[in-house]
């Protein structure tokens, strides 16, 4: 039997030392809270009895060598284990340049937080008697040399080997793209798509065949729980953009051997110099999100004209942080066509029937 545990996700945290940080007018992200965002958080995990804390890539703005040493430093002063995953962010270069650390030298920074073996971006883990973590590396790079979100071939043989010999009863993955649809055909929407591991259904294919049930993804940036044939991924959105999520999960088995996982959200409301950061944080999102809006209208399925997105986009302003709540249902907008409206719609908590799911921040799943 199982023991029951406790365990914390952060993701996204993208730390910027202060003098690391880019500017540039239409970033999304509020590094600059970065690092006290995290100290909040770490004051709230530190008072729990905490077994581990995940965190599923994007650990640093850009790879920058410096912002890593510090993580790396900050994570060996834990009184619990931390366990990490690359982020596209963290490994943006194969080879290292004047910003960003090289493809290779990720494992380096982190030996004490998974990479004992520092050959490897991925590895395995027993956390607990009886419960193994199977931490993906999603980042690899396509023949120019862009980035992309794929499992290699050998990534995926070693996956196979891993839960084939795998006597534990319980296997947790984690993996920085995601592997289930969180927002309406993210696998082929040409804003989204990139946010999915390109062969998700055969990651899925192995996890499902080994009854691996539990995801952990970042990436996105947003608040929700999807499931994809059987496997949850739980994505957790970013410490540093709105609205500053993390989770305490806590998992228990009964004596009848029926086990479930009791998902719980919590945010960071202020930092020093921000002391109201939900409503600074959403209005610095609503404020950056007209060209990201006019985008989404004038692209497929939608196909509108600029001239009329352009209409439409200010009454949109939110759309994006109602999203990265999760939770959220958008209600039929009377001045919109009513195309755009329903496709607006399809984006809120409901289910595959159409009736309200919220299942993104605080439920249960029974596994
Ligand atoms: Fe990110
Ligand atoms: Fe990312």
């Amino acid at each position: 039997m199982t023991p029951n545990f406790r365990f914390a996700v952060v993701s996204d945290l993208h730390i910027a030392l202060p003098h690391t940080i880019w500017n540039h007018p239409s970033r999304f992200h509020l590094v600059e809270v970065s690092i006290p965002a995290f100290e909040s958080v770490l004051e709230h995990l530190t008072q729990l009895d905490l077994d581990f804390l995940l965190l599923p890539g994007d650990l640093t703005q850009h790879g920058e060598p410096e912002n890593h040493t510090w993580l790396q430093q900050r994570l060996a002063k834990l009184p619990f284990p931390t366990y990490v995953i690359p982020g596209n962010h963290d490994v943006p270069v194969i080879a290292g340049d004047s910003q960003s650390i090289g493809f290779q030298d990720f494992p380096q920074y982190y030996r004490k937080f998974g990479y004992e073996n520092t050959e490897k971006l991925y590895y395995t883990c027993e956390l607990l008697p009886g419960v193994r973590l199977v931490a993906l590396n999603s980042n690899s790079f396509d023949a120019e040399g862009k980035q992309i979100g794929r499992l290699d071939e050998e990534q995926l043989q070693w996956l196979e080997i891993i839960l084939e010999s795998a006597t534990d009863e319980l296997v947790l993955a984690t993996i920085h793209h995601n592997v289930a649809e969180h927002l309406p055909n993210q696998s082929h929407h040409p804003m989204a798509s990139r946010y999915m591991l390109e062969n998700a259904s055969t990651l899925i294919e192995i996890l499902q065949r080994f009854g691996v049930k539990l995801v952990f993804t970042g990436h996105l940036h947003i608040q929700d729980i999807a499931n994809n044939h059987g496997v949850y991924d739980i994505t957790t959105g970013s410490l540093v953009s709105y609205p500053h999520p993390y989770r305490i999960f806590e998992y228990h088995q009964n004596k009848y051997g029926n086990s479930r996982l009791q998902v719980l959200s919590y945010r960071v409301e202020s930092v020093s110099e921000y002391p109201s950061l939900q409503t600074y944080s959403r209005q610095w999102m609503r404020d950056r999100s007209f060209p990201f809006l006019v985008k989404l209208l004038t692209l497929p399925p939608l196909n509108l004209s600029i001239a009329k997105a352009e209409e439409l986009a200010p009454n949109l302003r939110d759309f994006w942080a109602n999203i990265a709540d999760g939770d959220t249902l958008f209600d039929h907008h009377p001045h919109f066509p009513a195309e755009v409206s329903r496709y607006f719609q399809a984006y809120g908590a409901i289910s595959s029937s159409g009736s309200p799911a919220l299942v993104d921040n605080n439920i249960s799943l029974f596994l």
